[in-house]
């Protein structure tokens, strides 16, 4: 079975708003921070709809036995943010996952080759098996941060098709580096643009997450 990535972007409308918020270069550092932590809470609760682990059981309601349903806690949920703008998403993340483990990565592009590097890895050696993995990565522009990470994971015994990347906006360019290395992977994203500009930020994009969430 051949496998193709799958990219999604959810037409809801609080996403739009937030993302519409988002890339309005007049829009100060207080409310883009806000902007990105609805923004990963509602992509995170789109991600989460049919790859979190369920148990079944029964409940007794105060009037009858009752069928119910509850997230399985043996199966490990894992966070990972891409320092330093990922972390704009983790909030919202972690609102709707409060139990899972985070583990931070710092991947820095050097601005002329536009290569990652990591410079800060506290992923563990290795990940139990069926380990769900949220990728908080807000710009996904030449791809080359996530697919370091994508790397990192894969080596620790992470199953590609239990990663999902949530993304504000992605570039073809990173669609297709990522779905070419990781095809069973799964993205979600408020939008896909149009492509890079010289410097490798996505155009019309909303400029440097990093720099807009931190106020740098
Ligand atoms: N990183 C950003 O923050 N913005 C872009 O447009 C590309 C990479």
């Amino acid at each position: 079975m051949s496998l193709t990535l799958r990219v999604y972007v959810p037409s809801h409308p609080l996403i739009k708003h937030w993302l519409s918020v988002a890339r309005d270069e007049s829009t100060p550092t207080v409310l883009f921070r806000s902007a990105m932590t609805e923004l990963g809470r509602w992509l995170t609760y789109e991600a989460t709809r049919d790859w979190l682990p369920t148990t079944e059981s029964e409940v007794q309601t105060p009037l009858a036995p009752c069928p119910a349903t509850f997230i399985d806690p043996e199966v490990p949920i894992v966070v990972v943010p891409i320092l330093r703008a990922g972390l704009a998403l983790l909030d919202g993340a972690q609102a709707l996952l409060p139990l899972a483990s985070i583990y931070h990565v710092g991947l820095v592009r050097n601005e002329e080759t536009l290569e990652a590097s990591c410079y800060l890895n506290k992923l563990p050696e290795q990940m139990p098996p069926g380990t769900r993995v949220l990728v908080t990565d807000p710009m996904l522009a030449t791809g080359g941060s996530s697919h370091s990470l994508l790397k990192l994971l894969v080596e620790r015994g992470v199953d590609p098709a239990l990663i999902r990347i949530v993304a504000v906006v992605a570039a073809p360019q990173a669609l297709q580096l990522l779905g070419a290395d990781f095809p069973a992977l799964s993205i979600f994203t408020a939008a896909i643009d149009e492509g890079l500009n010289d410097r490798g930020y996505i155009v019309p994009g909303l400029g440097d997450a990093g720099d807009r969430t931190f106020g740098t």
